[in-house]
Formats: structure tokens, sequence, C-alpha cells
């Protein structure tokens, strides 16, 4: 039996409206019993935060952001805040999406500053990590490179506290899946790195979710891998009915 609670994560990147995303929340919530075995979150636009927020004050649907700053407040023109995420409800925060680091010049040490702020100021980060096609034969030496710069100044309460994502870069938007046997060795192989920068035990309770074209129809094979403890999920997040089926796929393990 693993500790880890799964985890279904709809990243909606640059999709849906306040209006839009309050059609979705009720579609959604209509067809939610309460849970609790395995989490939900969804991760709007900042635009829409804090009507969601609103939205699901006592739900059991988790609210996110795609990003955030790492200073607290200041002069940062277009940033947003861990305080301003959390007052709209944000539980948990994406933190160097391939977008943000391939479109937005996210580099390494950016994106550990943010991790380390994320966890100061009380949001839980999920940490992208994933190789381009071109680095696909190399996939371990890129990941490895990621998570010792990403998690510098983490140590493993923290880490355990934290949600990491595999997505390869090559099955983002691409219809290209990776397979259910490629998405676990990557996977486990972070695991391992896990047991040999820190211990065993942060590594079995780290969960670490699997990114790149999840839909319904391969969502169930992709989710019974034993080290993927669940989905970060973009195109097929913003549809109610299609996100509800990947959901219960994984409520079916
Ligand atoms: P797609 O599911 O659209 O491939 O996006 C994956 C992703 O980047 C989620 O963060």
């Amino acid at each position: 039996m693993t500790m880890r609670r799964p985890l279904i994560a709809g990243n909606w990147k640059m999709h849906k409206t306040p209006q839009e995303t309050e059609e979705f929340i009720v579609e959604f919530l209509s067809k939610l019993a309460n849970e609790e075995r395995i989490e939900i979150l969804i991760v709007p636009p900042f635009t829409s935060l804090d009507r969601a927020g609103k939205l699901l004050k006592g739900k059991s649907l988790l609210l996110g952001a795609q990003d955030m700053h790492y200073e607290a407040e200041g002069a940062f023109t277009g940033a947003i805040s861990a305080r301003m995420l959390k007052a709209c409800g944000c539980s948990y925060v994406l933190v160097g999406h391939s977008e943000r680091r391939e479109l937005f010049g996210d580099d390494d040490s950016v994106v550990s500053r943010k991790l380390n702020a994320a966890l100061r100021d009380g949001l839980r980060p999920i940490l992208c990590v994933g190789e381009t096609l071109s680095e696909h034969d190399r996939v371990e030496e890129k990941i490895t490179q990621q998570l010792t710069e990403d998690l510098d100044g983490i140590d493993e309460h923290a880490l355990a506290e934290m949600t990491i994502a595999y997505e390869p870069i090559w099955a983002i938007g691409t219809g290209k899946t990776a397979t259910p046997e490629v998405a676990q060795e990557t996977i486990s192989m972070i695991r391992d790195w896990i047991t040999s920068h820190y211990d065993n035990a942060t590594a079995q309770a780290t969960r670490i979710l699997y990114g790149g074209s999840v839909k319904p129809a391969n969502a169930a094979s992709l989710l019974a891998q034993r080290d993927i403890d669940g989905a970060l999920v973009g195109g097929a997040s913003l549809v109610a009915e299609s996100f509800f089926q990947i959901v219960e796929a994984a409520r079916s393990q």
C-alpha cells in the first residue's frame, strides 16, 4: 500500500474567462461526490482565481495557480505573490512548467527561488520537470540537473510536502503520450534520485505525477503504474466531462 494520495490536476493554461470558469465549476461539482481518497485540483488563469475560490469554498475540488513570483510584494509589474494567491483560495501552485521555462525565461535558479517562496508562504508547489525531444536520449541527465538545481535549499520535510510532475515536453499538447512503461521508468528514476539525495522514506512519501497528453482513453493505464501517483492534465481538463472521466479512472485504481 502506498501512503501517497493520488492527485488529478487540471492545468488550464491560457484558457477560460471568469464566467467560463464558473460554468465549468458548476458542471464539474454536479458530477463530483464528496471526494476523500484522491485529491482533485483545477489550475485556472489568475483572472479566474478569485471567482473560482468563492465557488469552491468548502468543496472537495481544490484550487491552484499556474505560477507565482518569489518576492512577497514590491515593484514587480505584472507579477503575483503567494499571499495574493492564498487570498483567492489557492492551496497549490505550479512551479517551473515547461512553458514558463521555454517561453518566459524561468531558469532553474528562478524555479528554485519560486519553490522556496511557495513553501515559505504556505502554498504547496507542484514542481514540473521534463526533457525536450532532442534531450530524450539523455533524459536522466536532464532531469537530474533540473532536480539538483531546482531543489536547492529544500529539505526532506519540505520535499514530502511537495508534488513533482514529470512532463516530457515532446508529449505536451502533441497527442503523443509517453507509454505507461516509459513514464513509469522515468518517474521511478526520479524516486531513486530522491532516495539517494534524501532518503528512502522521503522518496516513498513524495508524490510524483505524469503529464503530457493525458486523456480519458489513456489515463487508467498510466495511473496503474506503480510510481505514478496522479496526472497533470492540460487540454483534456478544459471540458468538465473529460476531466471527470480522468478522475474516475484514478478512483477505480
Ligand atoms: P496536455 O495535456 O494538453 O498535453 O498538457 C500537459 C501539460 O502541460 C499540463 O501541465
